[in-house]
């Protein structure tokens, strides 16, 4: 790795912007944000538009067999592939960059890396991964873990979105065919770096212009079912009930005391509740809830989740209810290269970017391709610290000023 003597390459500001708009045009939804959900066809239409954009900007372009699209600058065969990018996919109402700002950077930087002449040693790999969201399927990391083989066998079959549909048959409405996923591992990786929004405040209130993380958070995600029973909310007394809502209600209230008990950067959320069967004259016989924890420490993380565990059961155990709390999601913090790190520094020194370490409270499939492939990330501000609402936003110049800090980067890896 080379280090201290950057050359800086710059990413032209409307060049990437205008990218930014391309995209975000595709899965934009009437109710606002974006809805671009894996295997979608919204997903789909995004893929090929960012295939095009490889293409457009001179890489050879290959889309792997769970939907990964790939955009190559090909290397002098002396040394391996070093690879950049982020999602495709969007949370339910998203924004224009979570995700999408670092397939878009990527492609520019690589462009702007080219230009600057001369052929690469290492090959250089711009990616759009096709899931890291987990907004339609219990699948995070999809892309990540297809190409490090980690994807259970039966996972295509047996994840299902909120309409019954499984992960293998959204796969094949959208022309892949899931008996051929394992296909999309790969061993020749040595590096990956991923441009993504900060999604927090501490760049944009520091006036900081990027932001090399040094620890992405480790999250666990909870489904928690409380069992009561129906009736008629007018004929039965309060005395008699078995209120699975007036239960999860509690046990959301919950979650916030024990976070709250923790303290800072300690995160909990309830962000799905379903109540059944669902009658404004009917007591709720069922509910289902999600709990997102979060603690960049994985100790904590533990003592957090089972304190929601403990604090549920009291809850039902008070009201005569029933509750099972099973774990669908347990990803654990990571720290990311030291080396790689360094390299980013210098990069944004010699671009003349201010910069910070900071860590991530958001997930990102950096943390899963760093347990295998020396990884690091470069934030750049979130206007507000604005993000999963079609409120994010993040201006021009921050992003192509972290986009000329990857493309520098880029350059002094691979060339
Ligand atoms: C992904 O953005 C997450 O942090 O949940
Ligand atoms: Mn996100
Ligand atoms: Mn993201």
């Amino acid at each position: 790795m080379s280090r201290g003597d950057a050359v800086p390459v710059h990413v032209d500001e409307e060049r990437l912007d205008g990218l930014v708009v391309r995209l975000g045009e595709v899965g934009a939804h009437p109710d606002g944000g974006i809805v671009r959900t894996q295997y979608s066809p919204a997903w789909r239409e995004a893929q090929d538009l960012v295939a095009q954009l490889m293409r457009e900007a001179g890489l050879t372009v290959r889309e792997d067999a769970v939907g990964n699209v790939f955009g190559r600058l090909e290397g002098d065969g002396s040394a391996g592939t070093l690879l950049t990018g982020s999602h495709v996919d969007t949370v339910l109402h998203g924004g224009a960059y979570d995700g999408a700002l670092g397939v878009l950077a990527g492609i520019a930087a690589a462009e702007a890396a080219a230009t600057a002449g001369g052929r690469p040693r290492r090959a250089v790999e711009v990616v759009s991964l096709c899931e890291e969201e987990g907004s339609r399927f219990h699948a995070n990391f999809f892309g990540t873990r297809a190409i490090l083989g980690v994807v259970d066998p039966d996972e295509p079959d047996r994840l299902v979105d909120a309409d019954g549909v499984t992960l293998a048959d959204a796969a094949r409405s959208v022309g892949l065919d899931p008996a051929t996923f394992a296909q999309a591992r790969r061993d020749d990786l040595d590096l990956f770096l991923e441009l993504h929004i900060e999604q927090g405040r501490t760049l944009v209130d520091s006036g900081t212009d990027v932001g090399v993380v040094d620890v992405i958070t480790g999250l666990k995600w909870l489904e928690v079912e409380v069992q009561g029973s129906t009736d008629h909310a007018g004929a039965t007394a309060m005395a008699d009930r078995h209120d699975a809502l007036q239960g999860a209600a509690r046990m959301a209230a919950a979650v916030e005391s024990v976070v709250t008990e923790q303290g800072h950067p300690a995160v909990g959320t309830v962000g799905v509740m379903r109540v059944q069967p669902g009658g404004a004259n009917i007591v709720p016989g069922r509910v289902g809830f999600t709990v997102d924890l979060r603690h960049p420490d994985p100790t904590v993380l533990e003592r957090l989740e089972a304190a929601v565990r403990e604090r549920c059961r009291s809850v039902a155990d008070d009201r005569r209810l029933d509750v099972a709390v099973t774990l669908v999601k347990d990803t654990p913090p990571h720290g990311l290269d030291a080396g790689l790190r360094t390299v980013l520094r210098d990069a944004a020194d010699a671009c003349g970017a201010s910069w910070r370490d900071l860590p991530s409270g958001a997930g990102h499939d950096s943390q899963t391709m760093a347990t295998r492939v020396p990884t690091a990330m470069v934030f750049v501000p979130s206007v507000d610290g604005r993000s999963h609402s079609p409120a994010e936003y993040s201006r021009p110049s921050d992003c192509a000023r972290g986009a000329s800090v990857l493309a520098t980067a880029l350059r002094a890896l691979a060339w």
